[in-house]
């Protein structure tokens, strides 16, 4: 088994459809083949506060605000219980979603983004955030047999994939065009991955 000095938390973001869940599972196999001690985790989580919020995302009946909060208690117990104790020995840790989905859907959903900010502050850094591009059009297609939660609407997803690209930008997050063929896409993940490992060990 490889060993890191101190573990990594790895993160997919992107707008629904954009292929998260499948390329963090591929990274996932990937990195446990090479020897790496790997977790794959998501938010929101199956624990009972994410359990809470995916319940009112389908009923479409809180307040944005609340939603916030609740994916930030989600995000406090998803730290605390797991995240920190599997960075701190030495796991790849890959989280399908982390803070910078609460700052662009819940912004996107009228709620000021520097409150998000500020009721997210506590959270670990993240050491690589990758963001999924794909374009509106490409992701309504692909989530097309699926019943839509409260977030899953053309004109909502086009505001949320404009912020997520105006703060990667700013953020120097790393961006992949996910339109691309999906070994493509998975090439250019690890090799980001494997750069950030170079740099952990
Ligand atoms: P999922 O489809 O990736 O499981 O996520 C469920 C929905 O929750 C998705 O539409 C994005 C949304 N979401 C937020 O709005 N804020 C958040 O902080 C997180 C983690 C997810």
């Amino acid at each position: 088994m490889r060993r890191l000095k101190r573990g990594v938390l790895i993160v997919f973001e992107g707008i629904d459809g954009a292929g998260k869940t499948t390329h963090a599972k591929l990274l996932e196999e990937w990195l446990r083949n090479e020897g790496y001690n790997v977790t794959l985790t998501k938010e929101p989580t199956d624990g009972e506060i994410g359990y809470l919020v995916r319940e009112h995302l389908r009923r479409k009946d809180f307040h944005p605000a609340t939603l916030a909060l609740l994916f930030a208690a989600d995000r406090m117990e998803h730290i605390e219980k797991e995240l920190k104790p599997r960075i701190e020995s030495g796991e790849v840790v890959i989280s399908d979603r982390y803070v910078e989905s609460s700052i662009c859907y819940q912004a996107a959903d009228g709620v000021d983004a520097e409150w998000i900010e500020s009721i997210n502050k506590w959270a670990l850094n993240a050491d690589l955030t990758i963001l999924l591009d794909v374009d509106v059009q490409t992701a309504m297609r692909r989530m097309e047999s699926k019943v839509r939660d409260k977030y899953e609407e053309g004109d909502f997803l086009e505001k949320v994939r404009n912020i997520y690209l105006e703060r990667a930008r700013r953020k120097g997050y790393s961006v992949i065009d996910a339109t691309s063929p999906l070994m493509k896409v998975q090439m250019e993940i690890r090799r980001l991955v494997l750069q950030l490992m170079k740099e952990k060990w």
